[in-house]
């Protein structure tokens, strides 16, 4: 399609203030979707506005109830192609089934990959999202696939405190490499926990730290926040190893099951998460900070649809 084809914002049901953010980043209008749920627990999903040629952006993260949400993305992009947009991108902040990356047990899916060609299918041209679970899941699909990341959001959060005596800390060998580019890009040292999770019971425990923590403030980064098992394991050894604070950052707060009541209970002296999740009122307290990811989506949208490059919002 042409650039600079007229924006359509459309938002799914599933993070409307973080629609509304992105939208008022742009200065353009936002459209919403008529769902229906019917009583045979079958969707339905209209596009109220004629979108004929225009350049699409629907905006649809992934949480709870993340089935329905998905069928409902997938429905959306179906009607979108139907009628006739001109380009669809799925911003999808938080990817659905992201942890789902690998088979790394016999005779399982792997549903992020499903995901990828499930939203090809169903007509999305593009695909807009955040830090995904690992880099390589952009190899799922065969349109463009671009991932922002929430390093530079992080890092300037970061360096409003005192960074004299922090370590940064990775709460595992996957996340090793990402942890080293934030702490290269804070200059501080960095320390890796290694941490095994036996099943699915969403149990992680953390057998080694490797890299010096005693008597310093650790800064754990992570990309999501599921039950929040790894954060609560992770302070646990942290602590035994005599650090004087600690702060955990993830880019997707997914505050799970019990995650908000282990978080509430435990010592961190912050937790910070995006909003590329909605986090219920109730589900706030004192020392929970939340970033704000739409100026950068704004951003990220604006140039696919001029055609400008996104590189400096691959980096941290
Ligand atoms: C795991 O590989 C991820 O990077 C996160 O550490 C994980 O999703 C956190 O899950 P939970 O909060 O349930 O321990």
């Amino acid at each position: 399609m042409m650039s600079s084809s007229k924006i359509r914002l459309i938002s799914g049901t599933s993070n409307p203030l973080l629609s509304k953010g992105i939208a008022q980043c742009l200065n353009l209008p936002l459209y919403n979707l008529d769902v229906v749920h019917f009583v045979n627990d079958n969707l339905k999903v209209r596009i109220n506005e004629s979108v004929r040629g225009d350049d699409v952006f629907l905006i649809q993260t992934s949480q709870p109830p993340v089935n329905d949400i998905l069928m409902e993305t997938l429905q959306a992009i179906d009607a979108l192609k139907h009628a006739s947009a001109g380009r669809i991108t799925a911003v999808l902040p938080y990817f659905p089934y992201v942890r789902s990356d690998k088979k790394d047990e016999p005779r399982i899916s792997i549903t992020a990959r499903l995901v990828a060609d499930l939203l090809q299918t169903a007509g999305a041209d593009r695909i807009l999202t955040m830090n995904l679970h690992s880099p390589q899941i952009q190899g799922f699909f065969s349109m463009p696939a671009d991932q922002i990341l929430a390093g530079k959001l992080i890092i300037e959060h970061f360096r409003k405190g005192d960074l004299s005596n922090a370590v940064v800390v990775s709460p595992d060998a996957g996340s090793a490499k990402r942890a080293a580019s934030w702490a290269g890009s804070l200059n501080l040292p960095l320390a890796i926990m290694d941490k095994r999770r036996s099943d699915d019971n969403d149990d992680a425990r953390i057998y080694h730290v490797i890299g010096d923590v005693k008597g310093k403030d650790a800064l754990i980064f992570d990309d999501e926040i599921s039950t929040a098992g790894s954060m609560i394991e992770a302070e646990k050894a942290l602590r035994n190893l005599g650090v004087n604070s600690i702060k955990a950052f993830a880019v997707h707060g997914v505050l799970a099951g019990p995650a908000v009541e282990r978080l509430k209970k435990s010592s961190f002296d912050e937790v910070v998460i995006t909003n590329t999740i909605s986090t219920p009122e109730k589900d706030v307290w004192d020392k929970l900070t939340i970033l704000d990811v739409a100026p950068l989506f704004a951003n990220a949208i604006s140039r696919i649809n001029s055609g400008d490059s996104l590189s400096s919002l691959f980096h941290n």
